[in-house]
């Protein structure tokens, strides 16, 4: 059985709906958990589960060695972190705001000059989904920081370790968020579509979700492709995908659907035939995006 006493000592910066989540994973597990949130009236539901609050950001820091960090953007973070730069040395910060690489590159020299372990991270879920094994937090930054308290990372998520660049968990998180409204958009299309002839989304939805799990072995095969810059075709060629999308076009024509998300992809696809790469696999288009 879990002991109070035994749990890493957390302070939770900002309480909005994420940052309420992840306090409450940490109370969840045990941990003794500071909270602090610029609008304090949040902090009372955390406070009636057994949360300390603290009443300024520099009580915050000094209650715990890990913070974690989770307002509403980087500005945000520099406001109330530069402040307490002297109180948070010799602390480990872990930064769960959302922001760019580039942003995240800056926090870690800014915490490196002042002696603060870094590590920045992704939250690739919503609050729902804080405490739950199936859910990703990306980390990046101080692999000694996260060696040292993946346990308690773990609480909140799965923790998925990219390793020393703090910009990378910014960047994964970018990159699959795009990932995400790709495929958003073109399962609404299809739903559209599909819609169009009296087809329920709830009906569609479950072929598309068997569809996406073959879609996922084809990536699997891609990337070993686009790694080796090799795209030998052998699967199915780009010539005959381009075929292929003049049906989805005519069709998505026939019942008046917005075609723009399809005909971006034959774009692409027009754009390699003509290069001479039609021969290929898929995966080619990548140099489509490499060199717009
Ligand atoms: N919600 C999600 O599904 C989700 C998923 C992944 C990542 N995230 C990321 O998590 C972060 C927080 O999102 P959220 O959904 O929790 O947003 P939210 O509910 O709108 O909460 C925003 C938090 O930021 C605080 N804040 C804003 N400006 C501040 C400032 N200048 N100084 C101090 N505190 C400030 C707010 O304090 P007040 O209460 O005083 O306004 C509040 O605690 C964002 O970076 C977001 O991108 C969210």
């Amino acid at each position: 059985m879990k002991s109070e006493h035994t749990e890493t000592p957390v302070t939770v910066l900002g309480l909005g709906r994420m940052g309420s989540a992840l306090a409450g994973a940490l109370l969840a597990a045990g941990h003794p958990t500071t909270v602090w949130n610029r609008t304090p009236g949040k902090a009372d539901a955390l406070v009636a589960r057994g949360a300390l609050r603290a009443d300024t950001v520099a009580d915050a820091v000094t209650a715990s060695d890990l913070l974690v960090v989770c307002v509403l953007d980087h500005a945000a973070v520099t406001a109330l972190l530069q402040p307490v730069a002297g109180q948070l040395a010799g602390r480990t910060l872990v930064n769960l705001t959302s922001g760019s690489p580039e942003q995240a590159r800056e926090t870690a020299a800014w915490a490196a000059g002042h002696g603060i372990a870094y590590l920045d991270g992704g939250i690739m879920t919503t609050p729902e989904g804080v405490g739950l094994p199936t859910s990703m937090i990306l980390y990046s930054g101080s692999p000694e920081a996260l060696a040292a308290h993946r346990g308690t990372l773990a609480v909140l998520g799965d923790p998925i370790d990219l390793g020393a660049d703090a910009g990378l968990a910014s960047l994964y998180d970018a990159g699959l968020l795009g990932l995400m409204w790709s495929v958003f958009g073109g399962w609404l299309h299809a739903t559209a579509l599909v819609g169009a002839d009296g087809v329920a989304a709830g009906t569609f939805t479950p072929v598309a979700l068997r569809w996406l799990t073959t879609v996922g072995g084809f990536l699997d095969r891609y990337a070993g492709q686009i790694d080796a810059g090799h795209y030998p075709g052998d699967d199915a060629t780009i010539d005959v995908q381009l075929a292929a999308v003049e049906h989805l076009l005519h069709a998505g024509r026939e019942r008046g659907v917005d075609g723009r998300l399809p005909e971006f992809h034959r774009e692409l696809m027009a754009k390699a035939v003509a290069e001479g790469n039609g021969g290929d696999s898929y995966a080619r288009l990548v140099d489509a995006f490499r060199r717009p």
